[in-house]
């Protein structure tokens, strides 16, 4: 195990279908070539890619204190406009090639580069965490994704003193995701963390989730999960990270400033300007179940916010 057990971190026995699914695992003497190889019904990518041999990655168990979010669920509710303006856009996404898949690191940086996913995840080491997952759109999912910290990333680039932002941006291929060719909306989709959020130990580049390899519904190949943010924060399908000393705009603040910020920190007490943040749908189950202030990260993430109090945080 990477790490020792966090705040953030909930305990084996309270993550019982993850567990289960371990076990599972186990028994079975799944290696993830067999994972790979489609025995869950899963197709197998384009080419072996290094994430197959990858999975699946040692669980920092013990994480949220939540029940996971059953696999379909998870998988089978998203947000991509890429692909549409549905939660169905699973089928749709299936066009897009994640193998190979190129990421460049440039911006203020010493090391520039672009290299395949593939050889980024030589670099790095895989783990499993179980996030909460918080839509600004009210609703919510917990779920375990394979990944490893976004400051690792930061760390191979090599920011200069002046950069302030890392700026992360999805892939843009409007003939395989036919809604980038909306002209109202400002593809491609842009977030943006700064250098403090993006090196906080929470921030996470995911690679897989439920043990498999990211789908591309998720955010294949790879995708980041900030769980204390709103998920718009989280961009999907991500081919490069530029470091900046300005604030960008970001994709979803272009297109509505007054309803989704640069900082969107989950905050149940500041309301959308169209609906309450209080408390929110959790995907799954359909219970209603009050919302916490960053997500019930404040632990780990309230300290990126001192000083900041003029800012809009929660929006
Ligand atoms: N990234 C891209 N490129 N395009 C998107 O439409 N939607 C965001 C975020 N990342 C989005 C994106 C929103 S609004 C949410 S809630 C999450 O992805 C949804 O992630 P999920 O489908 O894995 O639950």
């Amino acid at each position: 195990m990477r790490f020792g057990r966090r705040s953030w971190e909930l305990r084996e026995a309270e993550a019982t279908p993850e567990a289960l699914f371990l076990e599972r695992r186990k028994l079975l003497g799944f290696g993830a070539g067999a994972l790979a190889a489609g025995l869950f019904g899963r197709a197998a990518p384009a080419r072996a890619a290094e994430i197959d041999g990858l999975l699946p990655a040692k669980a920092n168990t013990a994480f949220v204190g939540d029940t996971l979010t059953a696999e379909n669920a998870a998988t089978g509710y998203n947000n991509f406009y890429e692909f549409g303006f549905s939660k169905g856009i699973q089928a749709a996404s299936k066009k897009l090639k994640t193998a190979p898949w190129t990421i460049t690191l440039d911006g203020l940086v010493d090391t520039p580069a672009t290299l395949d996913v593939d050889d980024l995840l030589k670099k790095v080491m895989l783990e499993e965490r179980v996030y909460r997952h918080r839509c600004v759109e009210a609703w919510s999912m917990v779920v375990p994704w394979t990944g490893f910290p976004l400051a690792d990333l930061v760390k191979l680039a090599g920011p200069k003193a002046e950069a302030k932002y890392v700026v992360m941006q999805s892939f843009m291929d409007p003939s395989v995701a036919p809604y980038q060719s909306a002209p109202q909306y400002p593809w491609p989709y842009v977030e943006a963390l700064t250098l403090a959020e993006a090196t906080n130990e929470l921030a996470f580049l995911a690679v897989g989730v439920y043990g498999k390899p990211m789908p591309t519904q998720n955010g294949a190949p790879i995708r980041l999960a900030v769980p204390w943010k709103y998920g718009f924060k989280s961009a999907k399908s991500i081919v490069r990270f530029t470091f900046t000393a300005k604030r960008p705009t970001t994709f979803w603040e272009a297109l509505g400033p007054d309803e989704y910020g640069f900082w969107a920190n989950v905050n149940p007490k500041v309301a959308h300007p169209r609906w309450s943040q209080a408390s929110e749908r959790r995907i799954g189950t359909e219970n209603m179940i009050p919302t916490r202030l960053y997500n019930g990260y404040e632990a780990e993430v309230a300290g990126l916010y001192k000083g900041l109090e003029k800012e809009r945080l929660f929006m």
